[in-house]
């Protein structure tokens, strides 16, 4: 689904190709295309001499460089575009939950009802993590951020399961993911309740999985909880909307730390840490601490001002993909409004409504493609819901745990992967002699 323009052009040989000179040589070349791109391999077959290296490409960040090949998710950024293994957002976060979501992330096709109830069942049947994670946890100082509890944990949860090193094994990797998912809520469900000194409260499996989650935080350890449905379902729809969004720098992360063959508590645990940064998954955190500075709507105008002036920026706006609305953040938009019909308006809604129009109006963010992004409708919703900031980067990554799975399970599977090593431009000095100290 690389080329939107009908047929690719062909060349006489009927194969996309591309040629080109090298101005140094007047050596002519020929790369073949596929699916959109070129090979960069074959660019070392250019050279001015038989002993050079070859070219490579250079791209920092990798704005424009498939890593890998995935059959997983689908963005068009141009067209608003955020397929699930071919389904679009829009229809599966109105119908579907997020074990039903993981399962065909996981495995490729919508399950039947009984092959989720046999998943459901299975995630369910992976318990608790061992006591000794337990015990880490309620050791944490409850000041430790809790995206870095979660952290802490998954890669402790890597040593209390070392056969999970068997990464080529499917039956293994299948067993760790049926943890991972069930493990991780309860990891979040300790570091929200260490943090406020409550006693941990276990899962209860007559709940759904949105619903064990809002158990494990909000409940009380030993007693009968009832989530309430609208905000069940509202947090279900998040972990939907969260759950993978392709080559993301976290899901990159995961990818590339997975390819060590590392075991795959380590590879999300990496994930973990990269999706906490404020560019990434912790810009729901930074956009809620971004309204509470503004403070009201009559400080919007000055605001946005200091965004275009270059001393800041505007958080939850833009993306690497997305030229165009982030479809996750329109349907956000209207979830907020289902929440807040149970919990009452957040006020800072009306804060961040006034900043999405004012910048949508901009010709600063016009130029520059800005527009709202999954991050920054979510921390109202959370907030509203009685979560404290610093929890919303911790319910991203819930969301996105079967997403790294998938690609992580994915990039085992895949015959072309193998460790990820990318090359350099060296700009540092020539090669030259060790000066003894006495000499310098
Ligand atoms: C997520 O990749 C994914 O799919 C991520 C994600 C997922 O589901 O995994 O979608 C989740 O991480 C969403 C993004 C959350 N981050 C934020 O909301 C933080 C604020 N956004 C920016 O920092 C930024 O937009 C990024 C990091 C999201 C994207 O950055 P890029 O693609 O590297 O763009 P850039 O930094 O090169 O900016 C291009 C221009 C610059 O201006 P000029 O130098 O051309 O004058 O746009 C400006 C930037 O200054 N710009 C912004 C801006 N984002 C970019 N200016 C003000 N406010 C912003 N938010």
């Amino acid at each position: 689904m690389q080329y939107q323009g009908g047929t690719a052009p062909s060349t006489a040989t009927g194969q996309a190709s591309l040629s080109l000179i090298d101005g140094r040589t007047g050596q002519s070349y020929s790369l073949s295309i596929q699916e959109g791109a070129i090979r960069a391999a074959e660019l070392r077959n250019i050279k001015v001499s038989e002993d050079d290296f070859g070219l490579m490409s250079y791209d920092p960040a990798f704005a424009n460089t498939a890593a890998c090949r995935s059959a997983i998710t689908y963005i068009d950024g141009d067209r608003s575009v955020l397929d699930y293994r071919g389904y679009p957002i829009e229809q599966i976060a109105e119908h579907a939950t997020h074990l039903e979501v993981a399962c065909l992330l996981l495995k490729g096709e919508l399950p039947a009802a009984a092959q989720l109830q046999q998943f459901i069942a299975e995630v369910t049947a992976a318990g608790a993590p061992p006591d000794g994670v337990r015990k880490l946890f309620e050791a944490m100082n409850p000041l430790v951020h809790p995206m870095a509890m979660l952290m802490a944990g998954l890669a402790a949860l890597g040593g209390e399961f070392p056969k999970s090193a068997q990464v080529e094994n499917p039956e293994q990797r299948w067993s760790d993911i049926l943890r991972l998912l069930a493990y991780t809520p309860i990891l979040a469900g300790w570091a929200y309740r260490r943090r406020l000194g409550l006693p941990f409260v276990e899962p209860d499996p007559a709940l759904s999985y949105a619903g064990n989650i809002l158990r494990m935080l909000k409940g009380e350890a030993g007693k009968p909880y009832r989530p309430d449905p609208k905000l069940e379902r509202a947090l279900d729809v998040l972990l939907i909307l969260h759950a993978d969004h392709e080559q993301n720098c976290s899901t990159s992360t995961v990818r590339g730390v997975g390819s060590s063959r590392v075991d795959p508590y380590s590879a999300v645990a990496a994930g973990v840490a990269a999706l906490y940064g404020p560019l990434h998954g912790g810009a729901n955190q930074a956009v809620l601490e971004m309204l509470e500075e503004v403070g009201s709507v009559a400080n919007v105008a000055a605001f946005v001002q200091s965004c275009k002036d270059g001393h800041r920026r505007l958080m939850g706006f833009g993306h690497r993909v997305y030229k165009s609305y982030d479809p996750r953040a329109a349907i956000i938009t209207r979830l907020a409004e289902q929440v807040f019909e149970v919990t009452g308006q957040n006020p800072k809604i009306r804060i961040a409504r006034e900043l999405e129009k004012i910048a949508l109006n901009d010709p600063y963010f016009i130029k520059r493609k800005l527009y709202p992004n999954v991050d920054f409708y979510s921390g109202c919703i959370y907030e509203a819901m009685g979560f404290d900031v610093k929890m919303f980067t911790v319910f991203f990554a819930l969301g996105r745990m079967c997403g790294w799975l998938a690609h992580w399970d994915e990039m085992i599977r895949d015959p072309e992967q193998k460790i990820a090593r990318p090359r350099q431009i060296y700009t540092g000095p020539a090669r030259r002699d060790y000066v003894r100290l006495e000499q310098r």
